[in-house]
């Protein structure tokens, strides 16, 4: 059993958590995971280890389905059933020069922990960070520790530059060598961001997130193109080269349970609102 240390709401429907796992915290790197599944009955999901403090993971998430929305409803104090990792190959650290790290929407949360070992091994490290609005931004004054230059942006233009984080690379990307690059999100955004850099030449890396089951490499769900060969994401990724990758694919696999994903959130929410009523009636 594993005990979540500390929990907060970080944005909207976005959480914190640090979770007691020294297993996991000693060896954790950049770029890796874990998977979690809170109790017997529970599903397994992975989620990228954020950030490690002694023995403890910080793992933050966006509550979009059963688990995640499960997940969310547990607090301080309380008991994840097991929590594996950590998993996958680490990011590709070395000093490469000046290096650009991008998180959009809560792929935010993957980026500090990048941009501090990159700083680490000698990087100028460049940040951009992007949400949807100014109040789902996460990890903000963080990364601001961790990198040299910091560049915010939203959709909306609440907060920063107004517009996408493929922007603000290209005007930097025109302004100044650069050696490599990060990408970490929604795959519609690592698609669209890595076409930037294309031109450029520029080494790009993305964090992919196809579905895992076991995320070590038995099950196959998390098969994933890249440069026509295919790959498992959980043990060959999940950090994979941005140009070679057939994101189109992967958006096609992400989708495959979308009835099953609603009609499980509906029947947890439904399920949910009973045991308040009868909290309420006791
Ligand atoms: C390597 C990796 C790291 C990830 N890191 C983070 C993170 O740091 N923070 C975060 O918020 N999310 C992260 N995700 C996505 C996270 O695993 C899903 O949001 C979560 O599994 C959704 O489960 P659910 O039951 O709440 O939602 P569901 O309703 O079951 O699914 C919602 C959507 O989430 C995706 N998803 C569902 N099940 C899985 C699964 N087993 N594996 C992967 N994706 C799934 C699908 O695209 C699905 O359409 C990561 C995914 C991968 C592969
Ligand atoms: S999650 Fe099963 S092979 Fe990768």
């Amino acid at each position: 059993m594993y005990r979540i240390k500390e929990k907060k709401e970080l944005a909207d429907g976005i959480y914190e958590c640090w979770i007691e796992a020294p297993h996991i915290s000693r060896h954790a790197r950049a770029g890796q995971f874990l998977v979690l599944r809170i109790d017997d009955s529970g599903e397994r999901i992975p989620l990228t280890i954020s950030g490690v403090d002694g023995d403890d993971v910080r793992v933050i998430y966006m509550a979009v389905g059963k688990t995640t929305h499960y997940l969310a409803s547990l607090g301080e104090g309380d008991l994840i059933r097991d929590v594996a990792g950590p998993l996958g190959t680490p990011a590709t650290i070395r000093d490469y020069g000046t290096c650009v790290v991008i998180g959009g929407g809560v792929g935010i949360a993957c980026t500090p922990i990048i941009a501090k070992e990159l700083r680490e091994a000698g990087n100028r490290v460049i940040g951009i960070i992007g949400a949807r609005n100014a109040g789902l931004l996460i990890c903000e004054d963080e990364m601001r520790d961790v990198c040299d230059e910091l560049f915010v942006c939203t959709d909306d233009g609440s907060s920063g530059y107004h517009g996408f984080p493929a922007g603000l690379l290209k005007r930097e990307l025109e302004a100044l060598s650069i050696d490599a690059v990060w990408i970490i999100g929604p795959a519609i955004m690592m698609k669209i961001t890595s076409e930037v850099t294309r031109p450029y030449g520029v080494k790009t890396f993305v964090s992919l997130n196809p579905i895992m089951v076991d995320g070590t490499g038995m099950c196959g769900s998390c098969r994933v193109t890249v440069g026509g060969e295919t790959k498992f994401a959980c043990v060959d990724g999940p950090e994979f080269d941005a140009h070679q990758v057939d994101f189109d694919e992967l958006m096609r696999r992400q989708r495959i349970y979308l009835d099953q994903e609603k009609e499980a959130l509906a029947l947890y929410q439904n399920h949910e609102c009973r045991c308040m009523g009868d909290r309420k009636h006791a």
